[in-house]
Formats: C-alpha cells, sequence, structure tokens
C-alpha cells in the first residue's frame, strides 16, 4: 500500500486490482510497441483529461522514439457512475491535426461512448492516421463497438480508481488501480 502516511489498504477500498508494478510493467510493454510502430512518423499523442494524464505521463518517458502531446478535455452527461451518452469538449486541442499521426491516449473504455465521439470527432479533421490507447478495457460495458489498438488490462465490470481514474475527484493520486467499495459509490 502506498498511501503516504497510513498503513494497509485505504478504508474506501475493497482491494487492489492491479500493483504499481503491474501497471509499470504493462505501460513499459505497451511504450514499446508504440516505439516500434511509430519510428520515423513523429506522432501527436492525445491525453483525454483528466483520467489519462498519469498514464500518458508514464507512457511517453517509456518511449524511444520523439512525440508530440496536445490534451482535450471531455465530458459526459451524466452522474458520477454512469455516462447518458452525450459527450461535450470542455477544452480543444490547441492545434490542427490535419495530416499528423494520432494516437489517442485514454484511462478507459467503458460503454465506448467517449471514445466513438472522440474518434469520430478527431477524424473529421483529417490526420493522415488515428489510432487508440486505452489502460484499461471494460467490455463487459461496452454499448458501442470502438476499435482499440493498444490495450492494457482487460478488466471486470468493478468501480476502479487511482492512477488517474477518479470517484467524484478522489483518489487519482494512488499508484495502484483499486477497487471501490460499493458502499462508497452507491450511498
Ligand atoms: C472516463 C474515462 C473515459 C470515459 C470512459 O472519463 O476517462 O474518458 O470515462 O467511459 P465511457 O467508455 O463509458 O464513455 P470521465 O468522464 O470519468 O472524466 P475524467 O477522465 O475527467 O475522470
Amino acid at each position: 500500500m502506498r498511501f503516504t502516511g497510513v498503513k494497509g489498504l485505504h478504508p474506501h477500498m475493497q482491494k487492489i486490482l492491479l500493483t504499481e508494478e503491474e501497471i509499470q510493467s504493462r505501460v513499459r510493454q505497451i511504450a514499446g510497441q508504440i516505439s516500434s510502430d511509430y519510428a520515423g512518423q513523429d506522432p501527436l499523442l492525445v491525453g483525454i483529461l483528466k483520467g489519462a494524464f498519469i498514464f500518458l505521463a508514464d507512457l511517453v518517458r517509456y518511449l524511444t522514439i520523439p512525440v508530440q502531446l496536445d490534451f482535450i478535455a471531455v465530458s459526459s452527461y451524466g452522474n458520477a457512475s454512469e455516462s447518458s451518452g452525450a459527450v461535450r469538449i470542455l477544452k480543444d486541442l490547441d492545434q490542427s491535426i490535419e495530416g499528423l499521426h494520432v494516437l489517442i491516449v485514454e484511462d478507459i473504455v467503458d460503454t465506448g461512448l467517449t471514445l466513438n465521439y472522440l474518434r469520430e470527432n478527431l477524424r473529421a479533421r483529417e490526420p493522415a492516421s488515428l489510432k487508440v490507447c486505452t489502460l484499461l478495457d471494460k467490455p463487459s460495458r461496452r454499448l458501442v463497438e470502438v476499435k482499440i489498438d493498444y490495450n492494457g488490462f482487460v478488466i471486470p465490470d468493478e468501480f476502479v480508481v487511482g492512477y488517474g481514474l477518479d470517484y467524484n475527484g478522489h483518489y487519482r493520486y494512488f499508484r495502484d488501480i483499486m477497487v471501490l467499495k460499493r458502499e462508497v459509490y452507491a450511498r
């Protein structure tokens, strides 16, 4: 457990799903694949705020090729734990992506609605190529099919937090990915 000053599992957590070591090892592997697939292409990595910020920060430090970075912030309408399907851009990219090799970097694909919207939205801007990298994939929750090109972990239908993922803005800072106790989000 790596919650500074506190011993044992955080009281809101049911269990650790993925340890820091497991995550780092997989992120390093994915970075290796991306480095080899995009060699010579100077891709633009687009981080989806806020959840992807830690994954993206680790990913780029394991890459062995030059990349550029940009960010887009989206919000799905709905409550804290259920997406309604409608997506709104809160902060758009700073630059045109026309003619660039773009890699979307997400923390999690759940229903697929956010990614589906982003793929269509970014494709319309005519990048040279458009691919998707996600750390976590929860296929059991999918409402719309989305192609994932780089996939860190397929996970069960549990409410996970940590390593960038939150519940109501909390717990993003954990180094491990943990399952939140149902009583915390169901109350
Ligand atoms: C999460 C996650 C994805 C999206 C996935 O973002 O980062 O963007 O939900 O869900 P979906 O596949 O059902 O669309 P969230 O809306 O929680 O915002 P955040 O990244 O700022 O925490």
